[in-house]
């Protein structure tokens, strides 16, 4: 009887990691990229910094903050925790950590939606935060540049943009060679064709 029941947790345990893992393999030849969280100190040091770009210009209360693939929505769940007057938005496609963030943003205030975020308006946007891949950053560029208003601002941890100059780069102070915060500040709103 033990034997049947070891064997039946198993061999349940094992459907349930090869799902997770073909999923994994899925969304990445779909949207190349991972689900990958972005590290503490940089959830931190923007809960830290944004409060003064949301003074900058924008009514703090009236502040819209993106997450374009939000994965758990744990960037936007810290910023509504510092910020409760924001309206913080998470697009994520992949089913696993869309579960994962509906689970975590019960009673926070967040919302997150089952979408492909190349399809979201971004017009009423005045800060994006994203975390992506190398590959995908010349098309959210074209995005991000075609919709965002001017005063917007974009935090791109871990990747830059290939023809936008970012006018701030923040490192980990405990890892100065890792992964950075890039800040890009929207002037104007380019027009699509001007976009590479
Ligand atoms: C590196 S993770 C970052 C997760 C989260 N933003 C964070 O910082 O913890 C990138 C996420 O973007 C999602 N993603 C990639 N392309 C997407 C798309 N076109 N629409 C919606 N989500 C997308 C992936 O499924 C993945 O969960």
């Amino acid at each position: 009887m033990v034997i049947i029941v070891l064997l039946l947790f198993i061999l349940i345990a094992s459907a349930v990691a090869l799902v997770l893992s073909l999923n994994a393999l899925i969304n990445i030849f779909r949207d190349k990229v991972p689900y990958v969280s972005t590290p503490k100190w940089a959830i931190d040091w923007l809960c830290q910094h944004a409060s003064l770009l949301l003074q900058g210009g924008v009514a703090r209360s009236a502040g819209v903050v993106y997450d374009l693939g939000c994965g758990d929505a744990r960037v936007l769940i810290a910023l509504k925790k510092y910020f409760p007057d924001i309206t913080a938005i998470g697009y994520e496609r992949n089913w696993w950590p869309y579960i994962l963030a509906k689970a975590r943003i019960r009673r926070t205030g967040v919302k997150v939606y089952r979408r492909n975020f190349y399809k979201a308006d971004l017009k009423n946007a005045d800060i994006v935060f994203c975390f992506l891949i190398h590959s995908v950053m010349p098309k959210v560029e074209n995005l991000l540049r075609s919709q965002l208003k001017p005063g917007a601002t974009v935090y791109s941890y871990g990747f830059t943009f290939p023809n936008w100059q970012p006018t701030e780069r923040i490192a980990n102070p405990n890892n100065p060679k890792g992964s950075k915060i890039n800040v890009y500040r929207v002037t104007e709103r380019a027009k699509p064709a001007t976009l590479k």
